[in-house]
């Protein structure tokens, strides 16, 4: 853990966000709980907390988020006004970030994929996932991005050893602070991009690393599973479901993709 304690760290969130705090722990319950307890405190856009390892990590849909030491675990503040919220996702926008900085680590030839709407995939696994938790409270809206990123775990729960990989299966894994640099130099210029107005080429580099996309999908939603070619991302980052009728759906940041063989 005192890798993570070292000068790389804190650049790393300086280059993101100037004057913003960094919290560095061995171990914590969720770093996501963190930022947002100091968000309620009124931190800045950009403070992060990073984790070595975590005792109560939490997934998307409710699931938890195993963070066994060798794991990066970091979570961040963002502040969109209204019309970020708008725009693109910024969970989308930080799965994007996390290809781009997967391949800085990977072996040539290994491009880091995107499994809409963020889950991150290496070599077909899951590397790392994102879970954004919004809340809005007197000082506008508070949203928490917390990644998980497998650098260097070797084994997995048994339930996961099927699915899930890390930087490490593939090659040698990065120092912690070194993937937060990449990561972060990723975000700050696509986050800006988006603020500025250009989300549709944001969007169109997120599409080129979805190996879904144009392809048969079971979607499984909270209550029920909908079939239909994954044929395009929203200007919003929804994923448009084409039924075999024709009629399309735009669905917003929910569900989870399963790829199905054409008939
Ligand atoms: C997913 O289900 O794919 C999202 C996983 C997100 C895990 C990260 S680890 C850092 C942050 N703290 C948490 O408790 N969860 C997120």
């Amino acid at each position: 853990m005192t890798k993570l304690l070292d000068q790389g760290a804190v650049k790393a969130a300086r280059a993101w966000c100037a004057e913003a705090p960094v919290e560095v722990f061995d171990q914590l319950p969720s770093s996501n709980d963190r930022v947002a307890e100091l968000a309620a405190e009124g931190a800045p856009e950009g403070t992060l907390v990073i984790a070595g390892e975590q005792t109560a990590g939490r997934g998307r849909h409710g699931r938890s988020w195993a963070s066994p030491k060798g794991g990066l675990y970091f979570s961040f503040l963002l502040r969109p006004d209204e019309a970020m919220l708008r725009r693109l996702p910024p969970t989308l926008v930080g799965g994007l970030a996390v290809c781009q900085a997967l391949d800085v680590f990977t072996p040539e030839g290994t491009k880091a994929q995107l499994k809409w709407p963020n889950d991150v995939l290496l070599d077909g696994r899951k590397v790392a996932g994102i879970l954004g938790e919004m809340t809005r409270g007197d000082d506008g809206y508070r949203l928490v991005l917390g990644l998980g990123v497998n650098l260097g775990q070797v084994e997995f729960p048994d339930e996961l050893s099927e699915t899930a990989t890390s930087v490490a299966a593939l090659g040698e894994a990065p120092e912690p602070s070194a993937f937060l640099s990449a990561f972060f130099e990723s975000f700050a210029s696509l986050y800006r991009s988006v603020q500025r107005g250009g989300g549709a080429l944001i969007l169109a580099q997120a599409a080129a690393r979805m190996p879904s996309l144009g392809r048969p999908i079971k979607l499984h939603l909270a209550n029920s599973t909908v079939t239909g070619i994954f044929s395009g991302l929203s200007a919003t980052g929804g994923l448009v479901l084409e039924s075999e009728d024709g009629t399309r759906r735009d669905v917003h940041l929910a569900g989870e993709v399963e790829a199905v063989r054409p008939r």
